[in-house]
């Protein structure tokens, strides 16, 4: 938070912002309060840390610190702020944990009652208020915390602004600043005759406010600027003036103040004078961000976002003249926009669509005006100007002045949409750019402001104009993002459960406070090492080629500069063989991907070591081919072997005898782990018998340590890995994370230094791959009543350049392609490309979210043939007695039926799919879609040996223990459970038990956290332990039975009772046969079914999730607020994967989506507004500790009830359009494909898919 003082008003102003864009120069005179500030443990915790901690609103933590300064910002400007205030103060905050849920429900805790809320029975300060809980039976319970501990938010102990820093904004003469670094100047005039003097000597020097634009370019595009110049101090380019002539806004207003200048506005003068006003607000409260929008000026916007500029087309639709200055013939400096009122018979209005409704530059945006002669609906003037389209804010002039004269009819628009779609010429693109859906956009648009002008007129002359239809008016509202409510419902604890056992109960994560505080400690913060080095990968810019050179002289002379690491370096292994084809550290002849690792830079910085990386230069020959795509690998017979099949049943005598047949192919993109902490490393050799610490944010400490010693040379017993948390991992730090880490080692071997490689979010995304693109083909035959009885399918993974574990994924792929149906007769073979993509690896789910897509997609499609509703077809193939699976593991489906009974229940799923049939009736241009999901989840990993796990449990004289094990904390919670189990088994209190770190010195060969597997098989390891202890001490417990732990602690020591054990698991006895096909791979499985609505903007391809109902049976919960948290985190990582997130590479095969600008992963507007997840009751798992089950993937499959019911939606649209033809959706989908499904006269204009030779406007 920064907070400034203004002497003239003697205001201060609090402000969050993003620190990795603020220039520090740009805060002279700024007091800048970090989450550290706001409250620590060792001084006294701030209520928006405990309400988030208490409330589970941390997972891996990462993301924490961010959203307590967002909060706390909010609450120093408005201490009891409206829900909607909540909302935007956290729009720019990501969590890839959470799911938001629980961090909203914290929020809530600060919020005004809004009298919505009220009337809507849903009060937020009283937690977890729900109409309808008084169905539920009592032992159900639906609090996850309790507001009765927390403390009070008391304004008046916040910190107060440093008085010097008041006294010298009162006392100073303002004067030009002068800030000089090692490669630019900073200089801030405080007038314009400065300013102008300034930008006449150094034309070529920046004007600088928020940085927000010129920031990005310095960070990740290697642009310098010498001489930069901040103009923000000129008090003529702050200025807000109301005249005659309209409003007057200075370049240097921040986007924030003009927001709240132009609310102000509206709500004070007269609505015929704020129509401009109101349609520039529009832009301004979906542009960027709170952060951004506090620190990004207007002058910036319109001179920097040339192309993506919310602002420009309606500031120029609307006439806003702007002042320029300059001592040069071409004005170079801006000063003001002036704002004008309008006349009589003029509108005006802004459009735009994103790929996030929120914080997500805009795909095509639009500003339109148009003024009426006098009385009438003749065009005497009109403007229609579009952004995102190319390369500036474009004008369609010559269609605007052949309009003149026209009135504003159906003809009108037909020929208006004609005339854009030829002035308006885009390029055809090859980065990605979605040339048709933005030729969409710009005539949808132009026909919303034909709706919305129709619909004035009426207002201004209802005797002459009509209006327009009602079933078109909900097409001319935008969809908000408002507070989501949710109900979270699990089996209480039994009452004769000890006070003190807190196994079943919502413990919050044992780290939460700290995560809040800002106190936990990740890679990144450990303090640095004497001597420290930082490293900086130089990557391959070929997908596939020889190395011919590389030349690293002019890297070696930067500055800082230390020495530069290649394969040569490596003292044994470079390349690792776990099957037929290597992973490798360093490239050493030929590169196989865009992204793979030539070289490293060592140097005295980060920044030193990023800038000498830039100077490798690389010399490539390229070879033939290169394969990127599952078709090109298919093409080219290119595959990591081996190639897998399941078979049952007699599939091709069952097709001969079927009703009918369809066939079909569902594509699905892969998906980027986008963890908070990117892969960090820090390596520290420790000058003796070759001994190394490595410090990593790691899945699997084990696999480091293998890594590193096998590529040092070196036994394992020399190299120690400690892992103490991970900033969130998904599958994506595994093997990944043994790479990167022997980079990082065998750099610090080499130097003798410590060495330090944090990776950045563009690098990471580059380099370390994530979900794998899919491809399902498949033939299915059913008979008219809806029975499926048989599937032949065949799955192509991209694997990338590497094997990594994709025919893993490939082999979970098929054995869990049946999801929840029993398909008689079944056939699936699934092959693991090899491409010349980075190299694919684990993610959360490993295979099923993608193989029970199409499983999903093909009921679909049988639905759509025999015109039975999905979740007929689903409830008639559904398993529903003990049977086998199709590689003849037995289960009962039993709590699979009470699922999805009680998800068909709870969300009233028939009443509201009549009232969504109605609703869909009475709007054309919005519709609604619902869809109900079953899901089997099978646990276990396929081999005994996976499952292992070992626990190391030390009890101290003073009665404290000491709790270790091989899990690594990721955000899932599991210490906080281990330290549950540990606490039951040796009945003790939770604060008698300490967990320090996961490391190879306690703990060896741990497996890796992975598969859910983590509090199943760790649990088991403790509880182990604590028995063995337990068993020690019984002899002194029962000769002293009324005696304290810490007396029978003593007395144990006394007696010479050793106070340290090891527990260990075995694992479980799991194996998969794939020569028979068939086996026990898994242990068990979990159940649940989700139902989702949806709701659809037909003519821009937007949706909101309305509402979601989830069902999960995970046994017995150890702890349900972790437990709940986990579903619902991995339930909007999957609206994430089927709805939103999009890879994008070029043809050579670069990846084009390399950070969070690009690559959109689900924010606090893509949740559900109703949000209810329920546990089902009284299903213990008898195969796993205190009965409960793995849960950590399962709840991610679900999220594809959002795809399914946009999926709905469409079929909504196309049948009431006539559109009888079968359509394919492929995942994910996003608003560009939405749109092109909903097709209509302006997709016919733009790619000729409807047909239907109707009137566009109905
Ligand atoms: C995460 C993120 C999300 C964003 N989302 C959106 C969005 O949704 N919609 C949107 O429209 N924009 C968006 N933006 C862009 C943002 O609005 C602009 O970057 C911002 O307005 C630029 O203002 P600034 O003060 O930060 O510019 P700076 O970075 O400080 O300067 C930008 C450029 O403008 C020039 N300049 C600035 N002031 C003047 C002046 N007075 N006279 C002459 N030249 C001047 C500078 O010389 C410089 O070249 C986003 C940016 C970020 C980082
Ligand atoms: S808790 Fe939010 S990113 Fe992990």
């Amino acid at each position: 938070m920064i907070s400034t003082y203004e002497p003239a008003s003697k205001k201060i102003r609090h402000y969050s912002a993003n620190a990795c864009l603020l220039p520090i120069c740009s805060l002279y005179g700024a007091a800048v309060t970090t989450v550290e500030g706001v409250g620590s443990t060792k001084t006294r915790i701030h209520p928006v840390q405990e309400r988030l901690a208490k409330c589970h609103g941390s997972q891996c933590g990462f993301c924490t610190p961010g959203m307590v300064m967002s909060i706390y910002t909010l609450l120093r400007n408005h201490p009891e702020p409206t829900a909607e205030q909540m909302i935007a103060a956290l729009a720019g905050n990501l969590c890839r944990c959470t799911g938001y849920r629980p961090i909203l429900d914290a929020c809530k805790t600060f919020c005004k009652v809004s009298s919505d809320d009220r009337s809507a029975g849903l009060c937020p300060l009283v937690e977890n208020s729900w109409p309808l809980l008084v169905f539920f039976p009592l032992k159900v319970s639906t609090r996850l915390f309790s507001t009765d501990e927390f403390q009070p938010l008391d304004p008046t102990q916040e910190l107060i602004f440093p008085p010097e820093l008041m006294r010298m904004a009162e006392s100073q003469q303002k004067r030009a600043l002068f800030f000089h670094g090692e490669q630019m100047t900073w200089i801030s005039p405080v007038n314009l005759d400065e300013l102008l003097d300034l930008k006449a000597a150094y034309p070529k020097a920046p004007l600088v406010v928020g940085n927000t634009s010129v920031g990005p370019e310095m960070k990740f595009r290697g642009v310098v600027h010498p001489i930069v110049i901040a103009p923000a101090r000129i008090l003529d380019l702050n200025v807000v003036k109301f005249t005659d002539d309209g409003l007057t806004l200075g370049a240097v207003c921040s986007l924030s103040l003009v927001t709240d200048v132009l609310t102000n506005a509206i709500s004070e003068l007269p609505e015929e004078k704020t129509k401009v006003f109101c349609a520039v607000l529009k832009q301004l409260r979906t542009l960027g961000s709170e952060q951004i929008r506090n620190v990004a000026s207007l002058g910036g916007n319109i001179i920097s976002r040339k192309s993506t500029s919310d602002l420009n087309p309606i500031l120029a639709a609307s006439g806003c003249m702007l002042n320029l200055a300059s001592r040069v013939l071409l004005p170079d400096t801006f000063m003001s926009a002036l704002l004008s009122d309008f006349a009589q018979g003029e509108y005006v209005s802004a459009f735009r669509q994103a790929p996030r409704r929120e914080n997500a530059l805009p795909i095509t945006n639009a500003g339109m005006r148009v003024l009426f002669e006098e009385g009438t609906d003749i065009i005497k003037d009109l403007s229609i100007f579009y952004g995102g389209a190319v390369s500036t804010t474009v004008c369609a002039k010559q269609t605007c002045w052949t309009l003149i004269g026209r009135h504003w009819n159906e003809q009108m628009l037909d020929e208006a949409c004609r005339l854009l779609l030829g002035e308006i010429a885009l390029p055809g693109s090859d980065s990605g750019e979605k040339v048709d859906y933005k030729k969409t956009l710009m005539v949808s648009f132009f026909y919303r402001f034909f709706l919305e002008v129709l619909q004035s007129l009426k207002t201004t002359d209802p005797c002459c104009y009509h209006g327009i239809p009602m079933e078109y008016r909900s097409g001319l509202q935008d969809f908000k993002t408002k507070m989501p409510q949710s109900i979270q419902l699990y089996q209480d604890i039994e009452p004769s459960q000890s006070p003190q056992d807190p196994v079943g109960r919502p413990i919050m994560h044992q780290s939460g406070i700290k995560h809040a505080t800002g106190e936990a400690v990740y890679i990144d913060d450990l303090p640095s090492v004497d001597g420290e080095l930082s490293l900086a990968v130089v990557t391959s810019s070929r997908a596939h080629a020889k190395i011919v050179s590389i030349d690293t002289s002019e890297a070696l002379n930067r500055p800082g500069v230390f020495d530069i690491i290649t394969a040569h370096d490596v003292p044994a292994t470079n390349e690792f063989y776990y099957s037929d084809d290597p992973e490798i550290i360093f490239a050493r002849n030929k590169v196989i991907c865009v992204g793979q690792i030539v070289c490293a830079v060592v140097a005295d910085s980060d920044v030193h070591a990023k800038q000498a990386a830039a100077k490798v230069k690389i010399e490539y020959e390229v070879l033939e081919p290169v394969i990127l795509t599952i078709e090109e690998a298919i093409k080219h017979n290119s595959f990591f072997e081996p190639k897998r099949k399941l078979e049952q049943g007699n599939v091709d005598q069952a097709f001969e005898t079927v009703d009918s047949i369809i066939e079909g192919e569902l594509c699905i993109g892969g998906q980027e782990h986008f963890y908070m902490e990117t892969q960090s490393v820090l390596a520290v050799p420790k000058g003796e018998d070759k001994e190394m610490d490595l410090y990593v944010s790691t899945q699997h400490p084990a696999i480091i340590q293998e890594m590193v010693a096998a590529s040092l040379g070196v036994p394992a017993n020399r190299i120690m890995c400690h892992v103490k948390r991970v900033g969130g991992a998904f599958g994506g730090k595994l093997l990944k994370a043994g790479l990167l880490a022997s980079v990082a080692a065998v750099a610090a071997n080499k130097t003798g230094r410590a060495v330090r490689l944090i990776l950045s979010r563009g690098d990471d995304m580059l380099i370390t791959g994530g979900r794998h693109p899919f491809i399902g083909k498949y033939k299915v035959g059913f008979m008219n009543d809806g029975r499926i009885r048989a599937v032949d399918a065949k799955y192509y993974i991209n694997g990338g350049c590497t094997p990594d574990e994709s025919v893993l994924v490939a082999e979970v792929s098929l054995l869990k392609m049946d999801n929840a149906y029993k398909i008689p007769n079944l056939r699936c073979c699934a092959y693991a490309c090899k491409t010349n993509l980075p190299s694919n690896t684990a993610f959360r789910g490993f295979g099923f979210p993608q193989s029970a897509l199409v499983t999903e997609t093909w009921i679909t499609g049988v639905a759509d043939k025999t015109g039975l509703s999905p979740e007929k077809i689903r409830e008639i193939n559904m398993y529903k007695e003990i049977e086998q699976t199709h590689f003849k593991q037995k289960l009962d489906p039993q709590n699979l039926i009470r699922c999805w009974n009680e998800c068909m229940e709870k969300s009233a799923y028939y009443s509201r799919k009549t009232t969504i049939e109605e609703f869909n009736k009475q709007n054309y241009w919005k519709k609604k879609g619902i869809a109900v999901v079953p899901m089997k989840y099978p646990f276990g990993l396929g081999t005994r040996y996976l499952t292992q796990a070992a626990a190391l449990v030390h009890i101290y004289t003073d009665g404290s223990v000491l709790l270790t094990h091989g899990g690594i904390e990721m955000g899932q919670g599991i210490h906080t459970k281990m330290i549950q189990v540990a606490s039951r088994e040796l009945n003790i209190p939770m604060s008698y038990i300490h967990f320090c770190e996961t490391s190879t010195t306690t703990i060896p060969n741990a497996c890796a956290s992975a598969g859910s597997a983590g509090t199943d098989v760790n649990g088991m390891a403790v509880k182990d332990a604590c028995q063995t202890l337990l068993k020690r001490l019984q002899p002194i417990i029962s000769k002293n039975p009324k005696g304290t732990w810490n007396d029978w602690i003593k007395e144990a020591f006394e007696q010479s009772v050793s106070l340290s054990a090891t527990g260990y698991f075995r694992g479980y006895n799991e194996k998969m046969d794939w020569e028979k096909g068939e086996g026990q791979p898994f242990t068990y499985f979990l159940y649940g079914a989700a139902c989702s609505e949806v709701e659809i903007n037909c003519l821009t391809g937007d949706h909101k999730n309305l509402r979601t109902d989830i069902v999960m049976d995970i046994g017995c919960s150890i702890n349900p607020a972790v437990d709940i948290g986990q579903i619902e985190g991995a339930f909007v990582q999957g609206i994430g994967l089927y709805t939103m997130e999009e890879l994008k590479y070029s043809p050579e095969g670069v990846l084009y989506t390399k950070g969070p600008d690009q690559y959109k992963i689900p924010a606090v507007c893509d949740i559900p507004e109703q949000f209810n997840v329920s546990l089902l009751s009284s299903s213990p798992n008898p195969y796993a500790i205190y009965a409960s089950k793995g849960l950590g993937e399962a709840g991610f499959f679900l999220g594809c009830s959002v795809f399914f019911a946009l999926r709905d939606a469409v079929t909504s649209v196309r049948s009431e359009r006539g559109l009888t033809k079968t359509f394919v959706l492929n995942s994910p989908l996003t608003a560009e494909q939405l749109r092109a499904s909903c097709a209509d006269a302006f997709t016919e204009m733009v790619i000729g898919r409807w047909g239907k030779g109707q009137s566009i406007s109905g």
